[in-house]
């Protein structure tokens, strides 16, 4: 019998199979190494606590790519390279959030592990990341996107639960970071869920937990 860290191990190759897949919609788009995460700076955890608030204006300037690439290791990049953990906790030690990144040249996945970002989708979907006029003109909108499928046989309402309970680790770690940088940040459930998942050709059992715009205020 596989151990809990095995299985996640297995299932952490997987995310890579799983977007494969769909990078063939991605008509030739290359995947994205992005800069290494910064390992020093930012204000300290208190001075970011103070800061913390969602805002929902948004300068059209995209990130550059290091706050891209800080942001998304804030988000749910691996913390511990032995193990391969991650910044925020998660349900059973068994990887069931992707984070996705939908931006004017397409929609990406984070890949923590080599901390790039996989080419999922063509063209801009920002619109239909939420009901709120700013996410069409924000540079980023993470869609948090749970496997379902790796949860194994617990009911469909823990499935969300614990789902939404690892996205909200993840989107605290957003905030905090956005906080520190000096960038906008709001956490969202305002969206059409099965457009989304339509648009986002989500696979059965994947379902989208929330989203969250993240730019510079306006
Ligand atoms: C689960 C959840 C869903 C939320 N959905 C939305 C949303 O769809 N749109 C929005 O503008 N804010 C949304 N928010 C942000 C809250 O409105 C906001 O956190 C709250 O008003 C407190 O404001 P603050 O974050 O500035 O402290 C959501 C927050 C949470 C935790």
């Amino acid at each position: 019998m596989m151990t809990r860290r095995e299985t996640n191990i297995g299932l952490i190759s997987s995310a890579a199979v799983v977007a494969a897949g769909n990078v063939a919609s991605a008509q030739g788009a290359k995947a994205i190494d992005l800069p290494p995460p910064r390992s020093q700076g930012g204000k300290p955890l208190i001075e970011a606590l103070r800061l913390r608030r969602s805002i929902r204006a948004y300068a059209p300037q995209p990130l550059p790519p290091q706050v891209l690439s800080d942001l998304l290791w804030a988000a749910f990049g691996i913390n511990r390279p032995a193990s391969g953990d991650r910044t925020a906790p998660y349900w059973r030690h068994v990887m069931v959030i992707d984070v996705f990144a939908a931006m004017s040249d397409g929609v990406w996945l984070y890949e923590p592990k080599a901390h790039r970002l996989l080419p999922y989708l063509q063209g801009d979907i920002r619109a239909r990341t939420g009901t709120q006029d700013f996410v069409a003109t924000a540079p980023l909108n993470l869609v948090y996107v749970a496997h379902g499928e790796r949860m194994g046989d617990i009911p469909a309402e823990d499935r969300r639960l614990y789902a939404s309970v690892d996205t909200g680790f993840i989107g605290q770690n957003v905030y905090l970071f956005c906080a520190s940088e000096g960038l906008a940040t709001v956490f969202r459930a305002a969206l059409d869920y099965g457009q989304l998942a339509r648009t986002m050709e989500l696979g059965a059992g994947q379902f989208v937990t929330f989203a969250q715009t993240v730019g510079y205020p306006a």
